[in-house]
């Protein structure tokens, strides 16, 4: 066997999971990673990355860096994971986003073709943020988009969309329209690795995922993980503060999880383009989260503050019986269990 597999963004808390997933399906496990400064203490390799992964330290909006690593490897299987990822973020400092996701795929997409080396698959890691606020029912069972929350909206505390339902998102039938700088970006991205793949004849598979948890997520990015901010919280005996009503659904996906998805994704032929939803397919309000977390710590009961943030969807579920039906794949951490595992970690990280 010798098989290569370029993980980009492989230093962070996904491409460390699969890093050493895949360990036994790949002869040489390539990452490259910037080493962000938002996301990593040092620039060294870090501890929970594979043994077997060489990781070079460069950008991925960089030509040079490419065509250094590319005259050296010549990847079979691509999973492109590199991105900045902050939602709120994205709104003030739009060009480092877009000039990561979207030129970072253009430029690696470009020294593939300048160095003359064609994958035959990349697996992108898309998010749910391309759908915005998805779709909803109205009370006669009619499907609409009702688009971004407006300020006024906001500002009159109206959380939700009036007389009607959410419906949890599916590629296939659930439109896209984001509602921050970070969804438009990750959509773009889904949409130029499509037109290049299917002009150059190289597979691809598009996993939207929801919110990923667990073991190894970033406990210095303030910008992402809820949860791993909430759990700082409640250690610190604070009550958790519930932005809206609370009552925000999210579907908690664990990272083990994600994980055997982006493993079946590279090699199981049925996930070739296609776009996929990857999520435990189970709703929790923030509220029901942060209780959990406030329990286990002893600290006071979380509070509605009725803080809002631009770009925050209402809810967010998916919809995974089209990926349950592709991948020979199913989600098996419940949400106490997967909880438990990540304050566990958490507590030995910060003791
Ligand atoms: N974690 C989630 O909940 C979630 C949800 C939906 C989608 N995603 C997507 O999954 C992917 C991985 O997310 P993650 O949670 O592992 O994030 P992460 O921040 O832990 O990892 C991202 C990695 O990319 C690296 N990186 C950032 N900019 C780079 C650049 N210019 N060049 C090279 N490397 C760069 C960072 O150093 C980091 O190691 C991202 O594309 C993200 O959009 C994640």
């Amino acid at each position: 066997m010798t098989r290569t597999c370029l993980i980009t963004g492989g230093a962070g808390f996904i491409g460390c999971e699969v890093s050493k997933l895949i360990e036994d399906d790949f002869s040489s496990i390539i990452i490259m990673d910037s080493m962000h400064p938002q996301i990593h203490k040092s620039p060294e390799k870090p501890a929970a990355l594979s043994l077997k992964a060489n990781l070079y330290v460069s950008d991925i909006t960089d030509p040079s860096a490419w065509d250094e690593l590319l005259s050296k490897w010549k990847p079979d299987v691509v999973l492109h994971l590199a991105a900045e990822t902050g939602t709120g973020q994205s709104l003030t400092e739009s060009t480092r986003h877009a000039s990561v996701n979207v030129v970072g795929t253009t430029q690696m997409l470009d020294a593939f073709v300048r160095n003359e080396i064609m994958p035959q698959k990349i697996v992108l890691a898309s998010s749910r943020a391309v759908y915005g606020e998805g779709n909803w029912m109205n009370q006669d069972d009619s499907i609409y988009y009702p688009g971004q929350r407006t300020n006024e909206q906001l500002a009159r505390e109206e959380w939700d969309f009036v007389e009607s339902s959410f419906l949890p998102m599916r590629s296939a039938s659930t439109l896209s329209m984001p509602t921050s700088i970070y969804g438009a970006t990750k959509l773009t991205q889904e949409n130029i690795l499509t037109c290049w793949c299917n002009s150059f004849d190289v597979n691809y598979s598009i996993l939207r995922f929801q919110n990923v948890y667990g073991p190894g997520q970033s406990l210095i990015n303030s910008y992402t993980g809820i949860v791993s901010l909430f759990v700082r919280m409640a250690k610190q005996n604070e009550s958790i503060p519930l932005y809206e009503d609370g009552l925000m659904i999210r579907d908690f996906v664990y990272i083990s999880d994600v994980a055997s998805a982006i493993r079946e994704a590279m090699i199981n032929p049925d996930a070739n383009k296609k776009i996929l939803d990857v999520g435990s397919g189970y709703g929790a309000t923030i509220k029901e989260i942060a209780e959990l977390i406030a329990i286990r710590y002893g600290a006071p009961q979380p509070f509605v503050c009725k803080k809002y943030r631009n770009g925050d969807v209402r809810h967010a579920q998916a919809d995974i019986s089209d990926t349950l039906a592709t991948l020979n794949w199913t989600p098996e951490v419940t949400l106490n269990e997967g909880m438990n595992n990540l304050c566990d970690w958490i507590d030995l990280q910060l003791g």
